[in-house]
């Protein structure tokens, strides 16, 4: 099979990684793509005329767990589009929310805030099986994070645009169940795609459907959250705490109020980042699988952005 790789400084050392990994695959280094008849494409971002010059191009793997960063429209409509999916990757992301979560359950966020002023402060407990964890989106990632939670002991539920079933997890789907899930949901966890209809979602309006003092962690993209609806909903104690990885404008601009709100943890965008060596795997088991004719896992729908 003949397979194409861009390589940029996000994938440094890749190519050592896929000749160690799969030495029988000749990749072909962009732009050097020899006749231009590869039928894979492995890439951050396509740079401006790969389309146009792999006419023969039947499956293009992009490097990330989202694909909002792409132009799907660009993307010739024969050509499946397949995302990261790597347990590496879940895993960082499992890691990620189970410390949110449990910074906020445990009051984390006020305990900081009192050890900058020096304040000797006792909060009262809340057992884990009082505080009910709601997630956005029931995906790979939040599958991971759920089986992580589960442990502790949190009730547990979720929302995603099929009605799911999964064990010990309470899930919702439509506007109605959306609704019902955020009445009854003590930490909201976004873990949704940044699609047409989920970006700009958290806001004001799903805030105050929240109980009073509940607590959002966002880990998805910046494009969900309407940070000045998150500020108001902190300052007015609608919404005790924020845990925020990803921000509308990224790096996060110095003069954010975010940064020094004492009621919000944030970190640089780093939840579950790419593996290389994992990601070199879970793309070179995809490869076989196209070379055999078998169906790709983690195509996207265009249609609906994810
Ligand atoms: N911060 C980081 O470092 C980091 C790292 C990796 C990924 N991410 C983000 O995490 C996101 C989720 O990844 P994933 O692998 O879990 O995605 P996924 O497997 O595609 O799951 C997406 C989930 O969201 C649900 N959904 C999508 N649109 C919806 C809508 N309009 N209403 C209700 N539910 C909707 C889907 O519903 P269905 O089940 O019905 O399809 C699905 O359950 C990625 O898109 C990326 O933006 C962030």
């Amino acid at each position: 099979m003949k397979v194409v790789f861009v390589p940029d400084e996000m994938t440094q050392g890749w190519i050592e990684i896929f000749a160690a990994e799969a030495p029988d695959l000749h990749l072909r280094i962009w732009p050097d793509i020899g006749d231009g008849d590869a039928e894979c494409a492995i890439c951050g971002a396509p740079p401006p005329g790969l389309f146009a010059r792999l006419p023969r191009l039947r499956v293009f793997f992009s490097l990330a767990a989202g694909v909002d960063h792409l132009d799907l429209g660009q993307v010739p409509p024969h050509v499946a589009v397949v995302r990261m999916v790597d347990d590496s990757l879940s895993e960082a992301m499992a890691e990620y929310v189970v410390m949110a979560v449990l910074a906020v359950h445990r009051d984390l966020v006020s305990y900081i805030d009192c050890q900058q002023r020096a304040e000797w402060r006792r909060l009262p407990e809340v057992r884990a099986r009082d505080r009910r964890i709601g997630m956005l989106g029931l995906g790979v990632l939040t599958r991971a994070a759920l089986a992580r939670l589960a442990p502790f002991g949190f009730p547990l539920s979720g929302w995603s645009r099929t009605q799911r079933e999964i064990d010990g997890v309470a899930c919702f789907s439509g506007a109605d169940g959306l609704r019902d899930m955020l009445a009854a949901t003590d930490i909201l966890i976004c873990l949704l795609p940044a699609t047409p209809t989920t970006r700009g979602m958290l806001g004001r309006r799903v805030f105050a459907t929240m109980p009073c003092g509940s607590a959002v962690i966002n880990a998805s993209r910046g494009a969900l959250l309407k940070e000045n609806d998150l500020l108001a909903a902190l300052d007015e104690g609608q919404l005790s705490a924020a845990v925020l990885d990803v921000f509308a404008k990224e790096p996060l601009p110095p003069q954010s109020r975010l940064w020094c709100h004492p009621r919000v943890l944030l970190t640089p965008h780093i939840a579950a980042g790419v593996d290389p060596r994992g990601a070199v795997r879970s793309v070179v088991a995809q490869l076989r699988r196209t070379g055999r004719g078998d169906a790709i896992a983690h195509t996207v729908d265009r249609q609906l952005g994810y």
